[in-house]
């Protein structure tokens, strides 16, 4: 598949996704929705050396502002929810991404910018940024896992009020709810979410997939989660890697992970 919407920039182990509709403020048509899905279901996977994907959007001024509104007008109520199902599945494949997958925030994240923007496990937010679910002011309710994952990240009082309001937030807000890991000067976002994917790069491989896993488990998994981190936690005891990491802390020098 040819990216048309999507620009990447694959350099020292980062993938660097641009959402480019700079015009329509990187709203997500559905050739970026299939674009995303090809992304992280083909693409991304199949790069030799990844360690982690940074997403972005093109310009100064938008992330995302949200899905395409112009393409609502011809939906009924089967297509809006296959709609919503499809961006939920692909929004799946971003959070369960087996590598760190870090928004780098310049802009509106809005309805499913945002909700793009939460899929992913960290969030950068430049100081311009600005965050909302404005999906009540159309009619509607955010369909990209908005009720779900915002309310995770900062609890239902405030998921209530973000989503019941349309409200946006800025950055520092957003920060302080605990919505966004940093606030940075804007523009330098995606230099940011590297530096954290270079540190990440450093660590086991496979323990950073293991670890995502677990804790994504939490919110689907309850309790059983825990069983899934100690039967993970004994299955990386057996990694090349483990020992590795052990005997570099033994012999006190840095360790050289292989992912195995
Ligand atoms: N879909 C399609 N086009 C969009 C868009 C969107 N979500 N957001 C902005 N655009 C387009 C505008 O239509 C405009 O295009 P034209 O010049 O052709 O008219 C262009 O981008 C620039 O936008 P504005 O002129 O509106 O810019 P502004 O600075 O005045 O306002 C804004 C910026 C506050 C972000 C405003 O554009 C806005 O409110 N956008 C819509 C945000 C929104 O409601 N998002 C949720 C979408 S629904 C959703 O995402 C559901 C879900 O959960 C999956």
């Amino acid at each position: 598949m040819n990216f048309e919407i999507l620009k990447t920039d694959f350099e020292d182990g980062i993938l660097t996704i641009t959402i480019s509709r700079e015009k329509a403020l990187n709203a997500l048509n559905r050739q970026t929705m299939l674009e995303l899905r090809h992304m992280f279901e083909t693409y991304a996977p199949g790069l030799e050396g990844l360690n982690g994907v940074v997403i972005t959007g093109a310009g100064s001024k938008a992330f995302v502002a949200g899905a395409d509104i112009k393409e609502f007008t011809s939906l009924d109520a089967e297509t809006g929810a296959a709609l919503a199902k499809r961006g939920q599945d692909i929004y799946f494949l971003i959070e369960n991404f087996s590598k760190p997958v870090i928004a780098a925030v310049n802009g509106f994240a809005l309805g499913g910018g945002c909700e793009l923007a939460m899929a992913c496990h960290m969030r950068i937010a430049g100081e311009k940024a600005r965050f909302g679910q404005p999906e009540v002011n159309l009619g509607l309710i955010a369909g990209y896992g908005g009720t779900q994952r915002l309310t995770q990240l900062v609890g239902k009082a405030k998921s209530m009020e973000l989503n019941l309001t349309g409200d946006m937030i800025k950055a520092e807000e957003a920060y302080r709810i605990g919505l966004v890991n940093h606030v940075v000067p804007q523009g330098e976002e995606v230099a940011k979410a590297k530096e954290i994917i270079s540190k990440i790069g450093k660590k086991a491989p496979l323990a950073i997939a293991k670890a995502i896993e677990c804790i994504n488990a939490h919110f689907n998994e309850g309790k059983a989660a825990y069983q899934k981190e100690y039967q993970n936690f004994g299955a990386l005891i057996e990694t090349e890697d483990m020992r590795e990491g052990v005997a570099a802390f033994v012999e006190k020098r840095p360790a050289n992970f292989k992912g195995k």
